[in-house]
């Protein structure tokens, strides 16, 4: 699958531990998280640090290669996987994370550090890190970054890129950028770091990052709220944002509930079962539950509500909202379309649904959950195999019509690139294309990810 003069080379870099050509273990690589996207990659290559990638980059770059960049491998647009015959390029043994810097609350993590690693080591030295989400176990700091990833914590703290201070990256050529100093202010020219966040591995291989961490959440309780309806939701969201302490807020509904019940044999949340649910979580010191509640009993919208101000409680019920993606996955191959409109609009968007899949097919099974206060609904259809691009355009043109974003969180990847005009004029798009031909200007980098290069 890959040309000896370049396997040759490959292995001199990296070890021939390190360079992966046989099928079954490269097929381990070569399907993203959702099952939707696969392909065949020429080789794994595991640099283990900057200097490798750049030589690893360059000889592909010397021989016309493409090349995939992989971290976690879940991803949910098909851009951590090959498509045909790509290099594969794994991240996982950059790994490298460095002592907290307390005096700056920072610190530098190699690309392939996971979310659960770094979260650990920063808060044994009394920190936070201000992205959060269910996939913490193997996401990685690379994969995060190169997707801008959003997670339950968007409202408190941003999504990644108000995480990164500044990345050291690897263009296709192997010249490394490295702005890891820390430095909050500095003003000297474009700012690089923030062009690849949300790259999506098109124009480089991250290969670290230096990253802003916060203080700990502190006092914590959680509340599961049932409602009548999503506009009932973004009422409520509406009462309790001047709190001051919300640190999370997200959205699901009854049939995602019965899923996840069924899945996980979770008991019913409250005595009686409501359309929506609200998960509203709040933080602060001192601890700001009594508050919360007495604001909650001021809200027509509350049907009934359970609280936790305990850990297992707080987890017991983050679990019926964290739960949905793997108890979607188990019942078939989701499409999942991961969108974002104006929260005014989301009961709108909600309520458009079903019609607006089902009038595309009517066997489809939908189930919404997502990120309330960011009106980010992930949007998953399951038996829509044989019509997914069908539903998608559906989906995205609504979407569109409600002035939202054919892509919150996840990126566009492979999934989405024909609707990248939906949400990206033609001047955008000219100027996205413009960067890419001057950093990759072979087009190696993530071949078919976020542009169509057909
Ligand atoms: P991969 O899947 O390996 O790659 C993702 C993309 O980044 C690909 O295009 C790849 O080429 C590129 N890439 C990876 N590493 C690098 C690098 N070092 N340099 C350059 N490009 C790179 N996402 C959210 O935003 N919010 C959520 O709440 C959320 N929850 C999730 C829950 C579950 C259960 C799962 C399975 C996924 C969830 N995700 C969520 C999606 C996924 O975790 C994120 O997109 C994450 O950022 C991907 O990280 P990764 O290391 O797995 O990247
Ligand atoms: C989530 O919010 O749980 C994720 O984005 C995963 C998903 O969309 O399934
Ligand atoms: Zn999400």
């Amino acid at each position: 699958m890959i040309a000896k003069p370049l396997d040759d080379s490959l292995r001199a870099i990296v070890g021939d531990t390190h360079v992966i050509t046989d099928a079954d273990v490269r097929a381990t690589y070569e399907v993203d998280w959702t099952r939707r996207f696969s392909g065949t990659s020429a080789c794994v290559v595991r640099p283990a640090n900057t200097t490798e990638v750049a030589e690893v980059l360059l000889r592909c770059s010397d021989a016309g290669v493409p090349v995939v960049t992989q971290g976690g491998n879940t991803g949910m647009v098909g851009g951590g996987v090959p498509r045909d015959r790509e290099v594969l390029l794994s991240t996982v043994r950059l790994d490298n994370l460095h002592e907290v810097d307390a005096a700056s609350a920072q610190v530098s993590a190699g690309a392939g550090v996971t979310l659960s690693h770094l979260q650990n080591h920063v808060r044994l030295a009394g920190f936070d890190f201000g992205v959060d989400l269910a996939a913490r176990e193997s996401a990685t700091v690379g994969g995060m970054v190169a997707t801008n990833a959003g997670g339950i914590r968007v409202l408190r703290h941003g999504s990644m890129r108000a995480q990164v201070i500044g990345l050291e990256a690897v263009f296709a050529d192997g010249s490394v950028v490295r702005r890891m100093s820390g430095l909050i202010k500095d003003n000297a020219g474009y700012d690089l770091p923030s062009l690849l966040v949300g790259s999506e591995g098109t124009l480089a291989v991250i290969t670290a990052a230096r990253l802003r961490l916060v203080p700990p959440l502190g006092v914590r309780a959680a509340a599961l709220v049932g409602v009548d309806d999503a506009q009932a939701a973004v009422s409520l969201l509406s009462k309790v944002r001047d709190l001051g302490t919300l640190a999370a807020a997200e959205v699901f509904f009854a049939e995602g509930l019965d899923l996840v019940r069924a899945h996980t044999q979770l008991p019913n949340p409250l005595p009686a079962a409501y359309p929506t649910y609200v998960l509203l979580e709040v933080a602060a010191r001192p601890d700001p539950c009594d508050e919360f509640v007495k604001r909650l009993s001021e809200c027509s919208e509350v049907r009934d509500a359970v609280v936790a101000n305990d850990v297992a409680g707080q987890q017991s019920l983050w679990r019926y909202r964290e739960a949905h993606t793997e108890a979607i996955s188990a019942e078939g191959i989701p499409l999942k379309l991961d969108v974002s409109v104006p929260i005014a609009a989301l009961a709108e968007l909600v309520a458009a649904l079903p019609t607006a899949i089902c009038a595309v097919t009517p066997d489809a099974r939908l189930v919404l959950f997502g990120h309330l206060n960011e009106g980010n609904i992930h949007v998953n259809v399951l038996n829509a195999e044989d019509c997914a691009e069908l539903v998608t355009e559906a989906v995205l043109r609504l979407v569109s019509r409600l002035n939202g974003s054919i892509s919150a969180e996840h990126g566009v990847g492979r999934a989405k690139v024909g609707w990248l005009s939906l949400t990206r004029s033609p001047e955008e798009i000219a100027a996205m294309r413009a960067i890419k031909c001057a950093l990759d200007p072979k087009c190696l980098l993530n071949p078919g990810v976020l542009f169509d290069d057909s």
